[in-house]
C-alpha cells in the first residue's frame, strides 16, 4: 500500500482509510468483530483510521478504543484521524437545545482529551476541524490548535469540509501549518474538483482526503446518475478483474491530486478487497468516460 507525507509533519498516512462513522451500526459491535475488521485492514497496508468525537452518537471510538485497549501493541501500527466541533443534541449532552459547531478553545481541548481516553491512546496523529464554524474567532481556534501539537497530544492538523476562505483565515492565525482538507467527493459529488475546492487544497499544501468515496453506498442505488454509471463501471471492473467499488475507488486515487479516499463499509469481505483498488488504473479518457455516465452529459 502506497504511503502519503502528511507535509513536513513526519506523519505517513496509508493511501486507503479506514472510516468508522458506521462503526455502531453494525448489527455485531462486539470487539472482536471492530478487531477483525482493524486486523483486516492492517493485512492490507491500510493503517490510518478516521473517527470523529461524534460518530456512532459519540459511541464510535469508545468502541474502537476497546480493542486497542485489549492488545496495546495495535496501537503503534496505525494512524488515528480524529475531528471535533460539531456539537449534537445527543443524550449524552442532554443541556443542548439546538446542533452547533464550537471551535472555541475550551471545547477543542476537551473533545481532543475525550478523544484520547476513548482511543485509549496518548497522540492523535491528525486532528480536523469537522466543519467550518460561522462563529469561529479564528485567532483563539489557531492557538488552541498550535497548543495541541507543541504539548504532544497531536501531531497533525487539518479540516474537513472548509472552503479555501475558511482554511486561509484560520491558517493566518496558526503557527503549526494545515496538511489536510477532508471533503466528499465521489462519483456522484464532483464538485470540489471544478469549484476551485481541490485546486486551491494544491497550491496551499492540504492533501485531500475523499469521505463517502462511494456516495454512501448511493453509487449502488436508482438514481438516474446511479443507473447510467452501472453498466461502466461493471465492464470495467470485469476488464481489471475486480468489482464496481473499487473502480469508483480508483477513479478518485487516479487524480493527480493524489487524493485519499475514506471507504466506510462494515461488511468484511468488502474490507477484504479493498486494497484491490490500488492495482486498477484509470486513464485520462476513462476518468472522463465516467464523469460523463455520472453527470449525463459530455464536458462542454
Ligand atoms: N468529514 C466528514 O464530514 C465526513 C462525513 C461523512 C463520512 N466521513 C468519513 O468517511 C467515512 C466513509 O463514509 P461512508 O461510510 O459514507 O463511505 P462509503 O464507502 O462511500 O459508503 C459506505 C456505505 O456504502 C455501502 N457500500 C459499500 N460498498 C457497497 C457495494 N459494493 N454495494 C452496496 N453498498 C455498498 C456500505 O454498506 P456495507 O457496510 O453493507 O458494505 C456503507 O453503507 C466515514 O466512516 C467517516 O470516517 C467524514
Amino acid at each position: 500500500m502506497e504511503k502519503v507525507q502528511l507535509g513536513n509533519t513526519g506523519v505517513e498516512f496509508s493511501r486507503l482509510v479506514y472510516g468508522v462513522w458506521r462503526l455502531a451500526d453494525d448489527a455485531d459491535t462486539s470487539v472482536a468483530n471492530v478487531r477483525a475488521k482493524i486486523d483486516t485492514c492492517l493485512e492490507q497496508g491500510i493503517t490510518t483510521f478516521d473517527h470523529a468525537d461524534i460518530y456512532g452518537d459519540y459511541r464510535c471510538e469508545a468502541l474502537f478504543g476497546q480493542a486497542l485497549a485489549a492488545d496495546p501493541t495495535l496501537r503503534q501500527q496505525m494512524q488515528l484521524v480524529s475531528k471535533c466541533d460539531i456539537a449534537l443534541v445527543s443524550d449524552t449532552f442532554p443541556g443542548r437545545r439546538v446542533k452547533y459547531y464550537d471551535t472555541s478553545a475550551a471545547y477543542i481541548r476537551n473533545s481532543v482529551d475525550t478523544s484520547l481516553a476513548n482511543l485509549h491512546s496518548e497522540q492523535l496523529d491528525l486532528l480536523l476541524i469537522h466543519r467550518p464554524d460561522p462563529f469561529m474567532d479564528a485567532a483563539e481556534t489557531g492557538a488552541a490548535l498550535d497548543a495541541l501539537v507543541d504539548s504532544g497530544k497531536v501531531r497533525a492538523l487539518g479540516v474537513s469540509n472548509f472552503m479555501h476562505w475558511d482554511w486561509r483565515l484560520l491558517q493566518q492565525h496558526m503557527k503549526h501549518r494545515l496538511v489536510v482538507n477532508q471533503i466528499e467527493m465521489n462519483l456522484l459529488q464532483r464538485e470540489a474538483f471544478t469549484d476551485g475546492t481541490l485546486a486551491s487544497m494544491q497550491l496551499d499544501g492540504l492533501a485531500a482526503m475523499a469521505w463517502s468515496p462511494l456516495a454512501g453506498g448511493a453509487l449502488f442505488g436508482d438514481s438516474p446518475a446511479a443507473q447510467r454509471l452501472r453498466p461502466l463501471l461493471r465492464r470495467l471492473a470485469e476488464q481489471n478483474n475486480s468489482s464496481p467499488d473499487l473502480v469508483a475507488l480508483a477513479w478518485l486515487m487516479s487524480h493527480p491530486a493524489g487524493i485519499m479516499p475514506v471507504v466506510g463499509t462494515n461488511n468484511i469481505e468488502r474490507v477484504r478487497a479493498l486494497s484491490g483498488a490500488c492495482d486498477i488504473r484509470i486513464d485520462r479518457e476513462t476518468w472522463f468516460e465516467l464523469w460523463s455516465a455520472a453527470s449525463g452529459q459530455e464536458v462542454p
